[in-house]
């Protein structure tokens, strides 16, 4: 039996869907335990290219059960296009994919809250993929949720009573339109009829897996310094992301969590707001090669040399064995590669896990400079046949942050990956 959670050690986007596809092939489950359809996990595979939100990356493989836990939160119509995009590409998955009864479901109003809460907060706002998640999981956390399972136990046109009563009227006071009760009853009892042969409780399937010996993949969304709790808050997402969610995400107990893999860009990126100490600005020459677009909201992700303070951190409070150090191809013809190793605040060194905010936000960063390569890697399989100086910059990456790099990605596509 192996129970391995990916978990993302930077801001998200790491290259986390693209690091489940490729390990999915060796799973009989693939669980996503977090988040909702903030997440946009990029598969290239044999079938085409994919931006999954909400289901598991590893459905590819027609052998895989996967999974969508209960510490998820669910954009039915969302979940529906995705469906209808896989089907499309050919793959079946109608008696292996599994939808937790426990999940809570994104309502209209937590889209039109996030919004109107993100206007509200101006210049200090989270930046936000405005897709209703942190709305809904305030309303899970305060007993304030609908759940597949409202519709299962036939509480769910009551309870939606009450919070579209509640709701209706923060709208109003924000200045947004308030929603018809027939129209998101008749709406949300459509998706559910369409999901339903998914729906179940998904205990048994886990607990059963697990005493078969199966092999379980687990898929976190957003990275680990999104984390409520441990990323800086409030520029966090409204999920716990450590590997430890899969636990309560899936009904998981924590002891048969056998490894836990770091996913590690090669240089950092960010979308939304908050402090990001390496960021370079748009007309650095190294940026262009950074530039990236968010696979969810289509804006322009922020990107800055690699910094490893936050990473070091992150794989300790994850407890990773391994890092999978992704898009190494991307940094072919930098002359001069920086890392960063250290922070100082007003000239001092400081910790990491001491920045509040606004500390953060001061903080310098204190560089290694590394020579570059010019050799294009995209492929590459064997780790002998980096450039020296790639192999140098994976090295100094497992030194600084203390986990062995064993898979390194030199593509987007499935296959392009380094195993150590
Ligand atoms: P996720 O949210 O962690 O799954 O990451 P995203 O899919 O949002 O962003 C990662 C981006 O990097 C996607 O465009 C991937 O196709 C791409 N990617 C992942 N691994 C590699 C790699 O090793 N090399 C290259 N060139 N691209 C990669
Ligand atoms: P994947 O799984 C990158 C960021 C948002 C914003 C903050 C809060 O693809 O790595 P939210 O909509 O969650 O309330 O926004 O979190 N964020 C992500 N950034 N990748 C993600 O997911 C993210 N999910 C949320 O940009 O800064
Ligand atoms: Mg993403």
């Amino acid at each position: 039996m192996s129970v391995t959670v990916i978990v993302g050690s930077q801001w998200g986007d790491e290259g986390k869907g693209k690091a489940i596809d490729y390990f999915a092939r060796n799973a009989d489950f693939v669980a996503r335990y977090n988040g909702g359809n903030n997440a946009g996990h990029t598969v290239i595979n044999e079938h085409g290219t994919f931006k999954i939100h909400l289901v598991p990356s590893g459905i590819f493989y027609p052998h895989t059960k996967c999974l969508m836990g209960n510490g998820m939160v669910i954009d039915p119509q969302v979940l529906l296009d995705e469906m209808n995009e896989i089907r499309r590409a050919g793959i079946n998955f109608e008696k292996r994919l599994f939808i937790a009864q426990r999940a809570h479901l994104i309502m209209p109003y937590h889209k039109l809250l996030d919004g109107l809460y993100e206007e509200a907060k101006g210049a200090g706002a989270t930046g936000t993929t405005r897709r209703g998640i942190g709305p809904a999981f305030a309303d899970k956390i305060s007993y304030n949720g609908l759940r597949w399972a409202d519709f299962i136990g036939g509480t769910f046109d009551e309870r939606l009573r009450v919070q579209l009563g509640l709701k209706n009227k923060i709208i109003t006071a924000l200045g947004g339109n308030v929603l018809d009760y027939e129209t998101v009853r008749e709406t949300y009892w459509n998706y559910f009829e369409q999901l339903k042969s998914h729906i179940t409780e998904l205990a048994p399937i886990v607990h059963k897996g697990l005493a078969q010996n199966k092999k379980f993949l687990l898929e976190q969304a957003m990275g680990s310094l999104l984390d409520t709790d441990w990323g800086v808050y409030p520029f966090v997402t409204a999920s716990t992301t450590l590997a430890s969610a899969a636990t309560t995400g899936l009904g998981i107990p924590p002891r048969k969590i056998s490894r836990i893999i770091g996913v590690t860009k090669a240089y950092s990126t960010r979308v939304g707001a908050g402090p990001m100490p390496t960021e370079l600005t748009d007309d650095h020459p190294a940026r262009e090669q950074f530039g990236e677009t968010a696979a969810t909201t289509g804006r322009k992700r922020r990107a800055g040399w690699l910094d490893l303070v936050p990473v070091k951190f992150t794989a300790q409070l994850n407890g990773m064995d391994a890092l999978f150090v992704t898009k190494l191809d991307t940094l072919s013809g930098i002359d001069e590669l920086k890392i960063c190793v250290g922070y100082k605040l007003d000239g001092k060194p400081v910790e990491f896990s001491t920045l509040e905010g606004v500390g953060m936000s001061r903080v310098e960063p204190v560089y290694r400079s590394m020579r570059g390569w010019k050799e294009d890697v995209r492929g590459i399989r064997k780790f002998s046949e980096l450039p020296k100086n790639a192999q140098r910059y994976v090295e100094t990456i497992e030194k600084i942050v203390g986990v062995p790099a064993r898979f390194i990605g030199t593509g987007p596509e499935r296959q392009a990956v380094i195993k150590r």
